[in-house]
């Protein structure tokens, strides 16, 4: 049985999914603002993916029996130099919670909490794909630079983006 430290580190980790939903709301905002619709869709498409990381925590909580308490979340910035700035912050918050989920695992093999273990793989999997979906929208944007016609084109791109809740596809 994983000790309540476990638990706890997982209820903290649904305020950080949290954050991070409320961090790419206010960047979808920003890029509203901007007028640059494409990337504030993605990244309202990136705020909706971070409310199911934190219900997929709040999930395996109530399914082992573990108290839930819910933390206060911080308030985002909300201005930004650039498009450049917004998606190079958005990798480094990416990289940071990379960190958190690494703690979180080697927390459960300490703990010998196998079946936290296996949960917790789901995350390290997906961040992955998150860290490699904001690089390369920071690669694109340096590669942009000052390039108005090609900042509209990746526009144009984002816009595309649907919201698919990767964490139910994943239990199917
Ligand atoms: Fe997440
Ligand atoms: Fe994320």
């Amino acid at each position: 049985m994983a000790g309540n430290k476990m638990y706890e580190a997982l209820n903290e980790q649904i305020k950080y999914e949290l954050y991070s939903s409320y961090l790419y709301l206010s960047m979808s905002a920003y890029f509203s603002e901007a007028g640059l619709n494409g990337f504030a869709n993605w990244m309202m498409v990136q705020a909706k993916e971070e409310m199911t990381h934190a219900n997929k925590l709040y999930g395996y909580l109530i399914s082992r029996g573990a108290p839930i308490k819910l933390l206060p979340i911080d308030g985002p910035p909300s201005a930004w130099k650039s498009p450049l700035d917004v998606l190079q912050e958005g990798l480094k918050h990416e990289r940071f919670v990379t960190s958190r989920f690494n703690m979180l695992m080697d927390l459960a093999d300490k703990s010998k909490d196998h079946a936290s273990k296996i949960f917790l793989q789901w995350y390290v999997t997906e961040q992955v794909e998150e860290e490699e979906n904001f690089t390369d929208l920071v690669n694109k944007l340096k590669f942009i630079k000052d390039d108005g016609g090609a900042l509209f084109m990746l526009d144009k791109d984002l816009a595309a983006r649907a919201f698919v809740d990767s964490t139910q596809a994943a239990e199917a």
